[in-house]
């Protein structure tokens, strides 16, 4: 039986270390605030959102919401963020994805002062990522490196397949395990003998977007396993892209959905914020 990589656990653990970071930080006369952006209100991103408040309550630092109607148009989203952009207080700006589809993700995105990207999308992010320059770390590939150090499990060395090549998931983290000096393959929908390919994974990372869609037949004895998914099942109980169940039986270590990489998605969120504030 594998062990449960507990995402719950480890990223309390992180926003308390976070916590007391921030407390030292005020006493120095270094505050600041992160400014959540949702345009419309898509129930999902709500849900995201109001973690996102909370999270920033619970470290001690202010959030500004701003809820703006789905007619909002791409000027007025522009306009704001060049707003936060000069605001001194404001130490970070995240708009909440996505975006309705009259206005371009790219462009907003790149209206983000690189300085406050916390959720660090913006090109020149990633570019510092890329050539391991400091920078602010796309935060769900960042808080899954946290969880399997947190866990001891061994990255360098290691042959890690991605399953998806998103942007915001597929890309950084294949970028992250690579400088952890894994062996990295990304597959997507185009790959073929995915079957095959995934079971020489010593780590597999599933971020493909397909509810329950991985099973024991895919997966190496022993192998770790990390669901970025996140569904509805058909008893509208939350899913993720694996058959836990089954992958359970022979992986060394899982993470369960939910409480597995969702909620390390807020905690390195939290984390690029507080750096935010530290190098203001
Ligand atoms: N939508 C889904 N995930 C994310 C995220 O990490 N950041 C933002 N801004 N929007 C998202």
């Amino acid at each position: 039986m594998a062990k449960i990589i507990d995402g719950k656990k480890i990223s309390q653990q992180i926003k308390d270390e976070l916590k007391e970071k921030a407390a030292k930080l005020k006493e120095q006369g270094k505050t600041g605030a992160l400014a959540v952006i949702q345009v419309g209100q898509d129930p999902a991103s709500s849900v995201y959102v109001r973690n996102k408040k909370n999270a920033c309550a619970y470290i001690g630092i202010e959030s500004l919401a701003y809820e703006l109607p789905e007619e909002t148009t791409e000027e007025e989203l522009l306009k704001l963020i060049a707003e936060l952009n000069e605001k001194e207080q404001v130490k970070g700006i995240l708009v909440q994805l996505p975006l309705p589809g009259h206005i371009c993700e790219d462009k907003v995105i790149q209206a983000i002062s690189p300085c406050k990207d916390v959720d660090g999308f913006h090109p020149q992010s990633v570019g510092a990522m890329t050539i391991g320059e400091p920078g602010f770390l796309s935060c769900t590939p960042a808080g899954i490196i946290q969880l399997l150090k947190r866990s001891g499990v061994e990255i360098a060395g290691k042959h890690c397949v991605i399953i998806g090549r998103s942007n915001i998931v597929g890309k950084p983290m294949a970028l992250l395990m690579l400088r952890e000096n894994a062996t990295v393959t990304i597959t997507h929908s185009r790959t073929r003998n995915l079957k095959e390919v995934c079971q020489q994974a010593d780590i597999l990372i599933v971020a493909m977007g397909k509810p329950q869609f991985i099973g024991a037949e895919y997966v190496k004895e022993g192998a770790v396993v990390i669901d970025v998914g996140i569904h509805r099942d058909e008893n509208n109980k939350l899913c993720g892209d694996v058959k836990f169940a089954e992958v359970e039986s022979l992986a060394s270590a899982i993470t369960p959905v939910p409480g597995g990489v969702g909620p390390m998605t807020i905690a390195m969120l939290m984390n690029n914020c507080v750096q935010s504030i530290e190098e203001e």
